[in-house]
Order: structure tokens, then sequence, then C-alpha cells
């Protein structure tokens, strides 16, 4: 058993240790050398306020996996919409409370997993996860992020045993790439990932375009993070310097936090780089290399050509799998 904090909501609550466990247990889940029925009898709430494949169905194998049983719930859809602010009049279009809904989720549930996306609305309020954290604050039972507005954690960690499994467990020198994508997108994945690759002490490189920097006290903890594991961190505008050498080239698209509230300026200032910010052949050959990942939805030959996404060097299915691994190992952990 890895001791954990009570929730499983960002991985920056865990050590170097507790993450090299969790990969170490995944491994042994994925290896059938794990067959524990940890959940037996018990019931775990997944809560989607957005779409999902990997997510939805990989906990829903995992709790079948670990003997237990999945009630799925989609606020809005099949549940009632859900407030999160404290002390509002819920006079508008918002049906329960949070405060109410996850209590008594809490009776039913061993555990309960939430997606909350950001919105890419208020970039002051979003950056704090406020409906993740009203979740966190009225559950007395473990909670694991299946992706909030900062952070998705499991996603992270699915990506550090895939790089442990195709290259080893010494530092790589680890390429977290923006591409280009038609509409702005939230930045829980590139930060987790950012995060965890710091937390394992890879060599941490994060190209961007001016302009979608990342949120300035996450950065400040990945580098922390990053001097703690004797990694080494740097941010870069240069994408083809950041190729260079690569061993990892992880690719994804975000929004810039300037243009919450404005799609259509952000629409537009990244309009120039449609044709540059892109993963393809002739960038992967600067890389020594180096394994393509990507979290998946991935739009083709916009994010990532064809040519490379089915070359050998993608590992992207892997990724996808390696969450039903790395969560049975959180789960199993959690509760
Ligand atoms: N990578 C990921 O979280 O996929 P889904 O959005 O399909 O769950």
């Amino acid at each position: 058993m890895i001791w954990m904090p009570k929730h499983f909501l960002t991985t920056a609550d865990c050590s170097r240790d507790e993450l090299e466990k969790l990969i170490y247990s995944a491994l042994h889940f994925k290896q059938n050398r794990d067959l524990s029925q940890l959940l037996a009898g018990q019931s775990v709430a997944l809560v989607f306020f957005n779409p999902s494949l990997r997510t939805r169905a990989s906990m829903q194998v995992g709790i079948y996996e670990l003997g237990g049983n999945s009630v799925v719930l989609e606020p809005g859809g099949t549940s009632w919409t859900l407030e999160h602010r404290d002390g509002v009049v819920m006079d508008g279009d918002k049906t329960e409370h949070v405060a109410e809904f996850v209590r008594v989720l809490g009776r039913y549930c061993a555990m309960i997993g939430v997606r909350t996306f950001a919105q890419l609305k208020n970039w002051e309020e979003e950056r704090t996860d406020p409906v993740l954290n009203a979740f966190a604050r009225y559950s007395g039972v473990p909670m694991v992020n299946l992706e909030s507005a900062m952070h998705h954690p499991c996603q992270a960690m699915a990506d550090m045993m895939t790089i442990r499994e195709r290259l080893g467990a010494e530092p790589k020198r680890v390429v977290l790439t923006w591409a280009w994508h038609p509409k702005p997108l939230p930045m829980a994945v590139p930060n987790s990932f950012a995060l965890a690759a710091a937390q394992m002490g890879h060599e941490v490189v994060i190209a961007h375009p001016p302009g979608y920097e990342l949120d300035d006290e996450l950065m400040k903890t990945a580098q922390a993070r990053s001097a703690a594991a004797g990694g080494r961190f740097e941010v870069t505008n240069d994408i083809d310097a950041a190729f260079d050498g690569a061993e990892v080239i992880y690719a994804k698209s975000w929004g810039a936090k300037q243009f919450y509230g404005a799609t259509e300026r952000d629409v537009d200032a990244r309009a120039q780089y449609r044709s540059e910010w892109i993963v393809d052949e002739e960038k992967m050959a600067r890389t020594n290399s180096a394994v393509f990942m990507h979290c998946l939805p991935v739009r083709r030959n916009v994010i990532v050509t064809d040519g490379v996404i089915d070359s050998a060097a993608s590992v992207v299915i892997d990724e996808a799998e390696n969450r039903l691994h790395i969560q049975k190992a959180i789960m199993a952990n959690l509760v």
C-alpha cells in the first residue's frame, strides 16, 4: 500500500516516491500480477460535466476489474444541474448544490471521480479549480480528479508510466509542445504533464508561441519539483530548437490566459501559427528517435500528421491503455 493524500486531485500533492510506487503498482496490474478486488461490494460515483471516451471507459472497466460497481452521473443531463458556489441564492437555472450532491453520494459510494473542464471564460476564477475544490471540500470519501480546469493527474501518470515502459527509468529529454488547433482548449493536460515530468526528474522543455504561457504559479511549482528531483526545466518559443535531441515529443494545444472570455481573439491570434506549430515528419527527424505522445482525442493533420501518429514512434494507444492500469493503482490506494 502506498501512502497517498485523501484525494487524488493533482500530482503536486504526492511525493516523487509515491508517484514511483503508483507506476510500480500500475505495472503489476498491467502484468496481471495484482488481482486485488479492493472494491468488492462497493460502488464508485463517476461525475461527468463534460464528454469522455478514455476516462469514462477506463474508469468503469477499472472499477469492474477491482470488483466494484460504477455509477455514472451527468449533471444537467441524467442528473440535476449543479451549483458549486457557497452562499448564492439559487434562483437561477441550478437545481441542486454540490453540498448535498456530494454528501448524498458519499452515503452510497466509497469514492467519487469528477470531470469538470475549464469553461475558458474567466482565467482568474478558473485557475483556482472552483468546481473540483467544492467537491473536495464537501466529500467525506476519497475523490479522483478525472480532469478539472487545471489538472488531469490520471492522464499525466499514465503518460509517466508509458515513458517508463518505453524508455526506462533514466531521465529523458521530454518536450511538451503547443500545437495549433482551430479553437482554444483547456490547460489541464499540459499543466499536469509538465508538473509530473518535472516531479519525475526529466529534462522538461515546454515549447509554445509567445502569449501561450502556462500558469505562473504552476510553473514555479514545476520548477521547484524539477530542481528537487535533479531535473532540468526550460521554456522556449523556438519549436525547432525544442525538438533537437528530444526523446519524447508530447503535443497538446491550449488557450491563452489573456483571451479567456474572448475566444475569437484567441482564434485570430493563433492563426499565424498554423503551418509552423504542427508535429510532422520533418520536426520528428530533428529528435533523438523520440516517441510521439498525445492524450487523445487528437485532430489528425492539425496537431500531428498521419505520418507521425501512424509511425512506430507513436505511443498514443499505449498511453490510453495505461489510463486503465494507473487508475486501478490510484483507486486501490485511495479506497
Ligand atoms: N485523454 C482523455 O482524458 O480522454 P477522454 O477525454 O476521452 O476521456
